[in-house]
């Protein structure tokens, strides 16, 4: 009975899934331009300690839950590509992030009786053969106060097995906060300021105000992935 009621919302989500998974194809630039290299940000100390039961790329339902998390539904999705535009297939995309009061899911952060404990806090992804990427998660909310006060961010860990490529945080385009984010501001040149900043829109369609952000991450110029799927940077295999 209850698994009957959850089909119509199941199938709703994988189609929603297949038309950004598509939109995001339609997004290849024709062109092979050298693009800008995806700033790194700093790892920070929240990376889950111990991660949740489920790791899967939705983060608004755990396990098989009939609670979704508090937040703004947010579809994020985007490539993992090199600087000359290639896609990078079977590496995996890892996202963790504060629930919607700023609680991570962490030991050393205070308050974790007071967490959403319908947010799973962290997922993770094997991009497919064009690279591609998808997450359902919630929109990112400030946290903290005083000095370590962060504006909005999804923190993001780019890995080929257990090869670190890129750690990286994506902010929300156009927060006022962002300006005086400690983390930010060491990133100087604008232009890669911009690749760290994600236009999180209305998804079209949409009568719950769910939003979607496409972000592809771009893994810097010494990468470059071989026919067999190895990486090598600059001559040197590193896969
Ligand atoms: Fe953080």
């Amino acid at each position: 009975m209850m698994k009957s009621d959850m089909r119509p919302t199941i199938s709703r989500r994988a189609a929603i899934e297949r038309s950004i998974l598509a939109a995001t194809t339609l997004a290849v630039p024709g062109a092979l331009a050298e693009q800008l290299a995806t700033a790194s940000m700093v790892e920070g100390p929240f990376y889950p300690d111990k991660l949740p039961l489920d790791t899967d790329n939705d983060l608004i339902i755990l396990n098989d839950s009939l609670t979704p998390a508090v937040g703004e539904i947010t579809h994020l999705s985007g490539r993992v590509l090199t600087t000359a535009g290639s896609p990078m297939r079977n590496v995996t995309v890892e996202i963790w992030q504060v629930d919607h009061q700023g609680i991570y899911l962490h030991s050393g952060d205070k308050e974790q009786e007071r967490r959403d404990a319908n947010f799973q806090s962290y997922g993770r992804f094997l991009t497919d053969t064009q690279g591609r990427y998808y997450f359902r998660t919630i929109k990112p909310v400030a946290y903290g106060d005083g000095r370590i006060r962060r504006t909005p961010h999804i923190h993001i860990a780019v890995s080929r097995g257990d090869k670190r490529l890129l750690t990286t945080q994506l902010l929300v385009n156009g927060v006022e906060q962002n300006q005086t984010d400690m983390l930010f501001k060491r990133i100087k040149d604008p232009k890669a300021q911009a690749t760290v900043l994600g236009d999180f829109s209305p998804l079209p369609g949409s009568k719950l105000g769910e939003l979607q952000v496409n972000h592809d991450l771009i893994i810097g110029q010494t990468v470059a992935e071989m026919d067999d799927g190895s990486l090598r940077a600059l001559g040197v295999s590193i896969a």
